[in-house]
């Protein structure tokens, strides 16, 4: 199990030094519009390492090919729904922070701070992911909630599998994440 562990965190942090070498996040100045660009938002990957009861999502489709693929398990569910990688009209930073074999995304300020302070590294070239903080420009309610006996962090649109996670699978409800734009009904 520490030999898992362990591969998690370096395959963690190899995803991190991957990051860093990608261009800086380009601030876009629409003033007239209040809304991001929804031809911008790209496709949020949602996988699971079973072994290691991890979910981590990623809108980079080449890290879910290449480097979680496979050695630790990560194995890719679906698309969670779509976010922007630019910062876009009136999207906020979506930020993971990663502790050993736990991924944790928050767009709040203080829970990142928090996370921190508990031992969470937020990889430098983060936040790479963008959403709305609100319920505007025809996005959804990113559900968020945790499962604490396997350090479980879960995020979905899907009303029905948020009712499935509570009631059956030992998750606790834990609001709103964010928001962001449903697959097929952007708008
Ligand atoms: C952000 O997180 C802090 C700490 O959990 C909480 O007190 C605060 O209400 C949160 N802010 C929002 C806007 O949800």
């Amino acid at each position: 199990m520490y030999a898992l562990l362990t591969a998690a965190y370096l395959c963690l942090t190899l995803v991190s030094a991957l990051k860093i070498n990608q261009p800086a996040v380009a601030v876009t100045s629409r003033t007239t519009q209040t809304c991001g660009d929804p031809s911008n938002a790209v496709p949020y990957y949602r996988t699971l390492s079973t072994p290691l009861s991890d979910y981590y999502y990623t809108a980079d489709a080449a890290l879910v090919d290449s480097v979680c693929g496979g050695t630790i398990n990560y194995a890719l569910q679906g698309v969670a729904g779509l976010v922007f990688i630019t910062q876009e009209e009136s999207t906020v930073p979506f930020y993971r922070l990663t502790k050993v074999a736990v991924n944790f995304f928050t767009a709040n300020t203080t829970e990142r701070d928090i996370a921190i302070q508990q031992g969470y590294i937020l990889t430098p070239n983060d936040p790479l992911t963008y959403i709305y903080p609100t319920e505007i420009c025809g996005a959804v309610p990113f559900y968020r909630m945790v499962n604490t006996a396997e350090q479980a962090n879960f995020y979905t649109t899907s009303e029905s599998e948020r009712l499935d996670f509570l009631t059956n699978q030992g998750y606790t409800d834990l609001g709103i994440a964010g928001y962001v734009l449903p697959l097929g009904g952007s708008s």
